[in-house]
């Protein structure tokens, strides 16, 4: 976890020199600018390029030339953004260049898995490189600003946009977190592939009451700095250059005017220098949340917190000014918003010449580059998690008579997931496709099963009928069940995570068939899979979750499935057995009566009386083709014994598999007795190893006092003596212990 840090937050990795050079550069500029133009610069609008309706703002392109506009989003490809451009640099007085942001969530026109999907790779360094591809494309195709990495950590599958995070876990969360900024933003802000990342939503969105997009959140302060804001912090550290609020409240005060999160926490502890930029009309939305009377009220509140720019409700370019004169905000909280708008566009290299990132001939190599494909089929791989495998996959030799099953299969608009950027169908191939082009020679038949979007039994029994004629006749079927693309993202809660419609009844059936059935689940949140599940038991049959995998997705899909390459992914995400378990997650507290597994059935205890309080699937499972015997883990010394001082823990893994694999080694930590009650786990480090068939090989943690550390009571990082135990093992529910003691 991390701790408060005290230096100032890197800009990118701009050095202290260059930093400073610009801004002496933007000063000068700034000294030039009227109030008017000042505000322009911290107001944002989105473009009608692939937007239409009531979402424009009537006449933003004579608000470009006026100077009323510091950043457009939504527009893109380097002809449109050039047009956008010219109009504030030839037309307005100052002729100060746009900004042009985007959401590039995963992947630009190439599209990766969705981030979940990602953060199961539990590869940091796969998920920089799908980031620094989707940077590349988006360069190329004018876009500055990425809003991207989202890093709300949400344990509650209900709330549609964990699709767009790393899941449950502060560490994995702030690993993934890094990641990202890293790819998008590059080594250098100048070099034409790098794009200004922004970090959201800034804060404890994911915490939304009952999974309920954009509801209330109310979080002790203590567990919003443990849990809530570390990945936003990772973020900060590498060097992010900007953040976007959230819309929620945190008790009781909304993110977007909330100076304990926008000032004390953002600027004064963690020293950030970047730009903080709204959520789409949240200052708007203050009204609605009762804490602003008008719209001149909301944007005296948001800037007075420290908010920079106005994302698309346009209440600073109306209010500001007259805010100023009637001394409601200060002309220097306006410099100071003002400076980091043209900071962010100085070292992005546009004063210099606003049209490079315009190039057609650089924008049509860099979409869909052979390479970028690669690299999205390789993180597709790497993010389908196996959940079970009883003697089916993989389908080695391949079937000659093959039964593919499911609405889903033939699909391409859905394996690309929400905020899929620029991304379209037509690049993606179906399942379905891919298998046939895959097996030729052998016979694959279709069946589309039952819709997903129509809960219509009538029907359902002649298609499931249909389904278990051709899955009969085949040696295998390969059913793909789940969610269509708008059942999980922004404004998709659910409160039934099952199968939508009558898949259930179609998957049962085909397992049910007789045929050895593979279950390919597809969707954007965990699912309730228990049902399912307890019918492929004592079955050939197995169960390979896929998210929603990307453009190359279903080429990844075939190559799991054949044995081209083992499946390693790992839940970042617990699977619930039930709605009705949620919020679900393993870093719980223990409880004053816990449900000891010696005895699982006192009365008295915090349980549930209808269902386990496990996950189906725990947190950082998943199987592969081959198995990963774990020695006993050993610790060099029994005591650390100060600050400075260092463990370490060392451990032999054998794979003793007939095949290579990649083992995701997961080393989690619980404190027994502290000052306040610890989670039962914690993950404090992970390695993922490739480890090759019959290889043996020996890993090695360090642990330091700082991993021991919390935010106590007081709300303060605190290390405390005491006995600690360290669970190392494949999953939060397979590990072994060990024990040391710190006496600082
Ligand atoms: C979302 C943000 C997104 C913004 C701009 C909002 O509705 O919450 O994540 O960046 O729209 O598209």
């Amino acid at each position: 976890m991390a701790s408060p840090s005290a230096t100032p937050a890197r800009f990118f990795n701009l050095d202290e020199r260059d930093y400073a050079a610009a801004e002496q550069r933007c000063r000068a500029l700034l000294a030039r600018m009227t109030l008017a133009e000042k505000v322009g610069q911290m107001s944002q609008f989105t473009s009608d390029r692939d937007t239409t309706g009531p979402s424009i703002r009537e006449g933003y392109q004579d608000d470009i030339r006026e100077g009323r506009v510091g950043s457009i989003f939504n527009a893109f490809d380097a002809d449109f953004t050039r047009q956008l451009q010219t109009l504030a640099v030839n037309e307005s007085r100052l002729g100060v260049p746009l900004l042009f942001g985007y959401d590039v969530v995963h992947g630009f026109r190439t599209i990766f898995p969705i981030p979940l999907a990602m953060a199961s790779s539990w590869h940091s360094e796969g998920v920089e490189a799908a980031a620094r591809v989707a940077a590349t494309e988006a360069a190329a195709a004018g876009i500055h600003w990425a809003f991207a990495p989202m890093v709300d950590v949400s344990r509650d599958a209900r709330w549609g946009r964990v699709m767009e995070g790393a899941g449950e876990d502060p560490l994995l969360s702030s690993r993934m977190a890094s990641a990202q900024v890293r790819g998008y933003q590059g080594h250098d802000p100048r070099a034409l592939d790098s794009v200004a990342a922004c970090v959201k939503h800034y804060a404890g969105y994911g915490a939304a009451e009952a999974g309920r997009d954009y509801n209330s959140v109310d979080l002790s302060e203590r567990v919003m700095r443990s849990v809530h804001l570390p990945p936003h912090q990772a973020a900060v550290n590498a060097g992010v250059a900007s953040v976007m609020t959230s819309f929620n409240t945190v008790d009781g005060v909304p993110a977007s005017c909330n100076a304990l999160l926008l000032r004390q926490i953002l600027r004064d502890e963690w020293q950030f220098r970047g730009l903080v930029v709204t959520d789409y009309t949240a200052i708007m939305e203050l009204l609605e949340h009762g804490v602003a009377a008008d719209p001149r009220d909301a944007a005296r509140l948001a800037v007075n917190a420290g908010v920079d720019m106005d994302m698309q409700d346009g209440y600073f370019l109306d209010h500001l000014a007259e805010l100023v004169e009637a001394d409601d905000v200060s002309a220097a909280r306006i410099d100071e918003a003002t400076l980091r708008v043209l900071i962010l566009k100085d070292v992005l290299g546009l004063f210099e010449d606003p049209y490079r990132y315009c190039d057609e001939a650089r924008e049509a190599a860099a979409l869909l580059a052979p390479e970028h494909r690669r690299k999205a089929r390789e993180m597709a791989q790497q993010s389908m998690v196996l959940l079970e495998n009883n003697d089916l996959l993989p389908l080695s030799p391949a079937p000659q008579r093959l039964a593919v099953i499911g609405e889903l299969a033939d699909s391409r608009a859905d394996l690309l997931g929400p905020w899929h950027g620029d991304g379209q169908a037509q690049d993606a191939r179906t399942l379905l496709a891919a298998l046939k082009d895959r097996l030729s020679g052998a016979e694959v038949c279709y069946h589309a099963g039952v819709p997903i979007d129509i809960d219509d039994t009538a029907s359902r029994q002649r298609e499931i009928a249909e389904a278990i004629t051709i899955a009969q006749q085949a040696e295998v079927a390969v059913v793909v069940v789940g969610e269509k693309e708008p059942m999980s993202g922004e404004a998709a809660s659910r409160t039934d995570l099952g199968l939508p419609g009558q898949q259930l009844a179609l998957a049962l059936a085909v397992i049910a068939s007789g045929t050895p059935t593979v279950v390919v689940t597809l969707s954007g949140r965990p699912l309730v899979l228990s049902e399912l599940t307890a019918a492929l038991t004592g079955q050939s049959a197995a169960l390979l979750h896929g998210w929603w995998p990307g453009s190359e997705g279903a080429e990844a899909l075939v190559d799991l499935l054949l044995g081209d390459v083992s499946p390693c992914a790992r839940l970042p995400m617990s699977f619930p057995r039930n709605v009705g378990q949620l919020p679900l997650y393993y870093g719980q507290l223990p409880t004053g009566r816990p449900v000891f597994r010696e005895n699982p059935d006192p009365r008295y205890s915090s349980k549930y009386i209808d269902s386990p309080n496990t996950p189906l699937y725990p947190f950082g499972y998943g199987l592969s083709y081959t198995h990963v015997d774990y020695a006993t883990p050993q610790l060099d010394k029994p005591t650390l014994t100060g600050p400075n001082d260092q463990l370490t823990l060392s451990i032999e893994l054998t794979n003793t598999g007939e095949r290579d694999g990649v083992e995701v080694v997961q080393l989690y930590l619980r404190d027994p007795v502290a000052s306040i009650s610890r989670p039962i786990r914690e993950l404090i480090d992970f390695q993922r190893i490739e480890i090759a068939a019959g290889a043996r090989e020996r890993i090695s943690f360090v642990i330091r006092a700082e991993q021991l550390g919390f935010i106590g009571s007081d709300l303060r990082w605190r290390c405390e003596a005491g006995r600690f135990e360290l669970h190392i093992g494949a999953h939060v529910e397979d590990t072994q212990m060990l024990t040391f003691d710190y006496q600082p």
